[in-house]
């Protein structure tokens, strides 16, 4: 009997498969890293091909690894770094360029000259985004006006679009599935969140309306079965969901007002709304959480675009340590890191300054400073910025005393401390914090019957450790206005 569930993770960074079992406990575990492109100052794009290698090897790797029969695997959940636009030609089966990721900024000048033509309103209350070049549609239409003979092949019907779930989808069901869920269309910048449907007044205002858009499904539903070819059966995949969105699935926040902020490459926060959509006057996207049974609830999200690739930065651009894992010790040793400031805007700030020409600094230097003063300071860039997220979210009228945090920087107990301390509420780290590939299997598991409701998979959730503030009001205000100060210096419009 099938009693399996297989989360693909494609990810920023790496690729995932993960086997789960019936109870939400990890059973294997393959990863594989694969190779960044930056083109130019501030493009960053990755080669579909490793996309789709990587994540067929890793689920490959890990039924070998484990042991465990594809027979055994009731079904496939993919979540996927979102907004990372890829076209392929539907009669050649080969992508155009390649795939160009969410932190790419290449679209900017082209988002400005929309804003300065007074459509901000319009895209806001179509899709609950701000116009900036972190999402799908206008790397669409870079791809079609910048690469020769895809607008011709466009025009004859040849060209698809996908995020990265639809691209993996496609290419294990052998081309014959072109689909997506809601969470992933809703990052396009073409998606209107209200009816649900591809928004054809933005698409022709962008231009991009000769691409073919993938179906939108549930985030748990019936996407197709891939090929045997693949992993020795036929597997239905039932759940997909951006890797954002899964996690907040991983996390149990199914109650509106709970919230989740999960730290991989970047950092992304998202509060639970309910079946309304919050329209933020404080520059958080308004999106969707998931779609189940074709309801929708929505969420508000703050996206921070660099929290673990700032460590990766000091790690591998700086040669400051050799594995993440150094951090904690090396920040305990911090004597200055009150006084010294990192401010990762490599690819500009997200949330909620939405500043793409801003460049990262470091401030507060002096003789004395260390690595660990360093280090230090770029563990607590990612808690200085989860402050700016919760803070405009609190401006939105969101109240919330506990944040559940997950993602590979939540194993270093000084930075979760720190946060609570900074924030000055609870924070509590899950047993799982696996909990992007975690939300997707749930995914995948509700829909084959493997769990009857939400309620259910709420169950399985638990805490593993929970962090209270031992910081004082007037140090906290003292740090962050420090980091505000730092910021505003690297902002290119105040
Ligand atoms: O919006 C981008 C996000 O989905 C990327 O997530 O985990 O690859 O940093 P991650």
């Amino acid at each position: 009997m099938s009693q399996y569930l297989l989360a693909i993770d494609q990810g920023t960074t790496s690729s995932r498969a993960i086997i789960f079992d019936a109870k939400g406990v990890r059973v294997g575990q393959s990863q594989q890293e694969f190779p960044q492109h930056f083109p130019n100052d501030g493009w960053v794009e990755h080669d579909p091909n490793d996309l789709w290698q990587s994540t067929l090897t890793v689920c490959q790797n890990v039924l070998k690894d484990t042991g465990i029969d594809a027979d055994a695997i009731a079904s496939i959940g993919i979540t996927n770094q979102r907004e990372t636009t890829v076209l392929w030609d539907t009669e050649t089966g080969e992508t155009v360029y390649n795939a160009i990721v969410w932190q790419d900024r290449r679209t900017s000048q082209y988002c400005q000259s929309l804003v300065d033509k007074e459509y901000s309103e319009l895209v806001q209350s179509k899709t609950g985004l701000l116009i900036d070049p972190y999402f799908s549609a206008t790397k669409i239409r870079w791809i079609l006006e910048n690469v020769e003979g895809v607008k011709e092949r466009a025009k004859l019907g040849h060209i698809a679009f996908g995020t990265v779930d639809s691209y993996l989808l496609w290419k294990l069901t052998n081309g014959r599935y072109h689909r997506t869920d809601a969470t992933n269309a809703a990052r396009t910048m073409a998606f209107n969140i209200h009816t649900q449907k591809w928004d054809e007044e933005l698409i022709e205002l962008l231009e991009i309306g000769d691409v073919i858009f993938p179906q939108v499904m549930d985030s748990s539903d019936d996407f197709g079965t891939i090929d045997a070819q693949w992993l020795g059966a036929e597997i239905p995949v039932n759940g997909i969901a951006g890797d954002q969105q899964a996690a907040l699935v991983g996390q149990a926040c199914f109650s509106p007002g709970m919230v989740k902020s999960t730290y991989g490459t970047g950092c992304f926060m998202i509060l639970n709304t309910g079946d309304q959509p919050l329209k933020s006057e404080h520059k958080m996207l308004t999106t969707v959480g998931y779609r189940i049974n074709g309801q929708v609830t929505y969420a508000l999200e703050g996206s921070i675009f660099v929290a673990g690739a700032a460590i990766q930065w000091l790690r591998d651009g700086l040669k400051l340590f050799d594995d993440a894992a150094e951090t904690q010790s090396l920040a305990e040793r911090a004597l200055n890191a009150d006084t010294v400031y990192l401010v990762p805007a490599f690819t500009g700030l997200g949330a909620p300054y939405w500043d793409p020409d801003a460049r990262g600094a470091m401030i507060g230097l002096t003789r004395d400073t260390s690595v660990s003063d360093i280090v230090s300071a770029g563990l607590r860039s990612v808690c200085y910025q989860t402050k700016d997220l919760v803070d405009a979210m609190a401006q939105d009228g969101a109240q919330f005393s506990t944040l559940r945090v997950d993602g590979g920087m939540v194993v270093n107990n000084l930075v979760v401390q720190f946060l609570s301390d900074v924030l000055g509420i609870t924070v509590e780290r899950p047993q799982v914090t696996e909990t992007t590939a975690l939300g997707v299997a749930f995914l995948a598991g509700l829909r084959v019957g493997m769990y009857e409701s939400l309620e259910q998979i709420s169950e399985l959730w638990q805490s593993e450790q929970q962090f209270n503030p031992e910081m004082g009001q007037d140090n906290r205000e003292k740090l962050y206005s420090g980091w505000l100060d730092a910021v505003s210096r690297v902002r290119s419009v105040q």
